[in-house]
C-alpha cells in the first residue's frame, strides 16, 4: 500500500521531506511513550526514567486525597457535562471553582475554560467581537488593538493571528517598558490591550507594577497570562510578593490548573460584566467543551489545601533556590531572575540533540526547549522541577549535567 504521505496531492506539503531530514539530524526526537503513570521516575518501554519534564510540579495529581475527591466527584457529577457551557451549561465543582478562583484573584468573577489556551483564545476573541443576537447593534469591538510583550506565549499570538500586524496587532521588547510607552504614545485615542505574562518561559518575571502603570496612565485594558505563576507567588508567600501584589490591579487574568495544582483546564477572571459578555463572546465557551466535572472538582480541593497551607509551596522554592544555586556552582548558565522556572543554557541544536540523548541514556528525561519555544540555536534545559524528585535523583541530574556540560562544551 502507498504511505498516505506519497499521495501526489500531499506531496506538494513537504512532509516526507522534512520528516526525513529532522530524523537524520536528530531533531525528530521519539515522544516519550509511558508504560504507566507519570510521576517523578517514569517507566518507558520497560525502562526507569528519572523525570524532570513533567510540569505538575507539587505532585498534587499523586495526592490520595485528591484522587479520592476526583472519584467522587466522577460518581456525583458524571465525567462530562456533555456539552459547551452556553448550550449544556456547567456542574457545580464549575460553579465553586470559578467562585474560588475570583476570590484567590480578587475579581468579581472568574469563568472556566477547557485549558489555559483556550482560555487565551477565547479573551481574544471576545475583545475583539463584532456581534449582536438580533438587528440591533450589538458590540463592535473589531478594531481593538493588541500589544503583546514579545515573549508572548504561543496561544496568544495563535489567538491573534488573524490581526494586522502594525494596524491591530503590536509587540514591545520583552519586559521593555521605554519601548511599551512608545507604542502606547502612537495609539492613542484607540481601544488597547497589553498583554503580558507573570512569569515568562525563560524564567523572567514582568515589571508587573510598572505595566499596569502604563495602562492606567494611557487608559488602556490589561490582560495578564498567569499560567506558570498563578498559587506558585502571592499566596502569602515572600517572593516576587511586590509583583503579585500589583497583579491584582490588571483588569483581567488568565490561569491555568495545569502547573502548580498539577491538573488542567484554565480560567479567565475579571470584571463582572464583561465576563457575562465573555459566555457568549468568547467562542471558546460556545463551540468546545469546558473543564470535565471531576477534574474542576479535584481543582478545588487542591485550591482550599494550598491557600490553607502556603508552606508547601514555600519548600518547594527553597529547594529550587538550593537548586539554582548548585547549577551556578557548576558553572552553568541560568536565568537571572530567581522564579521556580530554571533555564540552562545548551546553546546549538546540535549539541542539545545530544545532551538530551546522553541524558535519557544515562536515565534521566530532561526537557529541551528549542526553537519556536527560544530563539534558534539558544535551545535551553527547561527546568520545573517536580517536588517528588528525591534529593539523590537531583544530585544525579547535577553530576550527568556536569559531566555533560564537560563534554559538550555548553
Ligand atoms: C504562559 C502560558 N500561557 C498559557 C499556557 C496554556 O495553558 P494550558 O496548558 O492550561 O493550556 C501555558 C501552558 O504551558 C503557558 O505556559
Amino acid at each position: 500500500m502507498t504511505a498516505l504521505s506519497a499521495e501526489p496531492a500531499l506531496a506538494r506539503w513537504g512532509f516526507s521531506e522534512w520528516v526525513e531530514s529532522a530524523r537524520r539530524s536528530g531533531e525528530l526526537i521519539a515522544t516519550p511513550e509511558l508504560d504507566d503513570r507519570n510521576d517523578a521516575v517514569i517507566s518507558i518501554n520497560g525502562r526507569k526514567v528519572v523525570n524532570f519534564a513533567g510540569i505538575g510540579i507539587l505532585g498534587w495529581q499523586h495526592d490520595p486525597d485528591v484522587r479520592n475527591v476526583f472519584v467522587e466527584t466522577a460518581m456525583n457529577y458524571g465525567l462530562v457535562v456533555g456539552g459547551s457551557r452556553v448550550v449544556q451549561g456547567v456542574a457545580r465543582p464549575h460553579l465553586e471553582l470559578e467562585a474560588l478562583v475570583a476570590e484567590i484573584t480578587g475579581r468579581q468573577k472568574a469563568l472556566t475554560y477547557a485549558t489555559g489556551l483556550l482560555a487565551n483564545v477565547g479573551f481574544v476573541h471576545a475583545m475583539s467581537a463584532r456581534f449582536s443576537f438580533n438587528d440591533q447593534p450589538g458590540v463592535d469591538n473589531a478594531d481593538t488593538v493588541f500589544v503583546l510583550d514579545r515573549d508572548s506565549h504561543w496561544s496568544m499570538w495563535k489567538a491573534v493571528e488573524r490581526f494586522k500586524f502594525g494596524r491591530n496587532l503590536i509587540n514591545f521588547r520583552h519586559n521593555d517598558i521605554a519601548d511599551l510607552r512608545q507604542v502606547l504614545e502612537n495609539l492613542r485615542g484607540r481601544r488597547v490591550v497589553v498583554g503580558f505574562l507573570t512569569v515568562y518561559s525563560d524564567g523572567s518575571m514582568a515589571p508587573v507594577g510598572e505595566i499596569l502603570d502604563l495602562c492606567d496612565e494611557f487608559g488602556a485594558v490589561s490582560f495578564v497570562d498567569d499560567a506558570n505563576g498563578f498559587m506558585v507567588y502571592g499566596n502569602g508567600g515572600h517572593r516576587f510578593a511586590a509583583e503579585y501584589e500589583e497583579l491584582r490591579r490588571a483588569t483581567f487574568l488568565m490561569v491555568s490548573f495545569g502547573k502548580s495544582i498539577g491538573l488542567g483546564g484554565g480560567a479567565l477572571a475579571g470584571p463582572a460584566d464583561a465576563l457575562d459578555a465573555f459566555r457568549f463572546l468568547s467562542g471558546t465557551s460556545v463551540f468546545t467543551t469546558n473543564i470535565q466535572p471531576p477534574t474542576a472538582g479535584a481543582i478545588v480541593h487542591v485550591l482550599r489545601r494550598m491557600r490553607q497551607d502556603p508552606s508547601v509551596m514555600e519548600r518547594y522554592l527553597d529547594r529550587v533556590d538550593r537548586l539554582r544555586e548548585r547549577l551556578l556552582g557548576i558553572g552553568c548558565t541560568i536565568n537571572a531572575t530567581p522564579t521556580y522556572v530554571t533555564s540552562i543554557s545548551v546553546g546549538s541544536n546540535h549539541t542539545a540533540v545530544r545532551v538530551r540523548q546522553d541524558f535519557l541514556d544515562r536515565g534521566y528525561l530532561v526537557p529541551m526547549f528549542g526553537y519556536p519555544a527560544v530563539n534558534k540555536n539558544q535551545t535551553v534545559i527547561r527546568l520545573m522541577v517536580n517536588n517528588r524528585l528525591s534529593d539523590e535523583h537531583l544530585d544525579g541530574f547535577l553530576d550527568t549535567l556536569a559531566e555533560l556540560k564537560q563534554k559538550y562544551e555548553f
